[in-house]
């Protein structure tokens, strides 16, 4: 039987030394939890990202929390080993920490085994806390933060200041504080990766924030190249699955034009 990865895998990880670093990966739907599982990845995020590589939208934001239930369920059904962490979704948090805690239920009865939130202020410390006394695990997430982007002024690489550095070493500390598991680095230069996972006990995740990061996680549409359209400087495909994808259905499309499908074993 494949060892799981549990929540205390998690939290212990940075103590226990000279272990790999963690492999984290998204996953959306039964056959990509599959896929992970099977290769044996740490941690499954079902990413708010689904809003954009699923359903096609331009940023994170139109994703609802039924739509993240649904897709957190279809992951859990594959009952993979690793650790199951939800993305809380924009404004299922930001009206505070009762409809946090009601909301996150939600993703926990779904099958996740801890919710991510994004950001470092102290309403935010104070979700934290609440779903952490509802004794929901939390990974927390800075750097470049999506539900924010639009605050953010865009996707951008976060980090380019000594005071933005600092600002982000403190949020680190804070979420630490706050008591969250891990803590997910998104879009900051390589050094400022190293520098926030030195500065923190819990483990660090990072997403386009270099190799200093005591993990990676990334987009598994990405790494497998099926979404093919804008590749960010951190992605390192794997695969080609897009045009793997449409050379399949042009194949199929002309055996079926041609009458060569379904021949007789495939057919009753
Ligand atoms: O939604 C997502 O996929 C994420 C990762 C990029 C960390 O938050």
């Amino acid at each position: 039987m494949t060892k799981t990865f549990s929540i205390n895998d998690l939290v212990g990880y940075k103590q226990t030394r000279g272990l790999a670093p963690l492999v984290a990966i998204t996953a959306y739907d039964a056959p990509s939890a599959r896929i992970v599982d099977e290769a044996g990845v740490d941690i499954i995020l079902v990413g708010d990202s689904a809003a954009m590589v699923i359903a096609g939208y331009s940023s994170t934001l139109e994703i609802t929390l039924a739509d993240m239930a649904y897709h957190t369920a279809a992951v859990a059904r594959m009952k993979p080993a690793g650790l199951i962490v939800a993305d809380m979704p924009w404004l299922s948090y930001h009206t505070g920490p009762r409809d946090a805690v009601r909301n996150a239920a939600q993703l926990i009865r779904a099958g996740a085994q801890c919710v991510k939130v994004e950001g470092a202020s102290d309403s935010r410390l104070q979700v934290i806390e609440a779903l952490l006394d509802a004794e929901i695990p939390v990974i927390g997430h800075i750097g470049l933060t999506p539900q924010s982007a639009v605050a953010l002024g865009g996707f951008k690489v976060q980090g380019k200041t000594s005071e933005a550095v600092a600002e982000l070493v403190e949020q680190a500390s804070r979420v630490e504080e706050a008591g969250c598991s891990a803590l997910v680095v998104e879009a900051v230069p390589a050094i400022v990766g190293r520098q926030i996972t030195d500065a923190t006990t819990i483990p660090t995740i990072g997403v386009g924030a270099g190799d200093g990061t005591d993990g990676q996680v990334i987009v598994f549409h990405d790494m497998i190249g099926l979404e093919n359209r804008f590749k960010p400087r951190f992605v390192r495909r794997y695969s080609d699955a897009y045009s793997d994808h449409v050379d399949a259905v042009k194949r199929y499309a002309t055996d079926v034009r041609s009458g060569e499908f379904p021949n007789k074993d495939e057919s009753y």
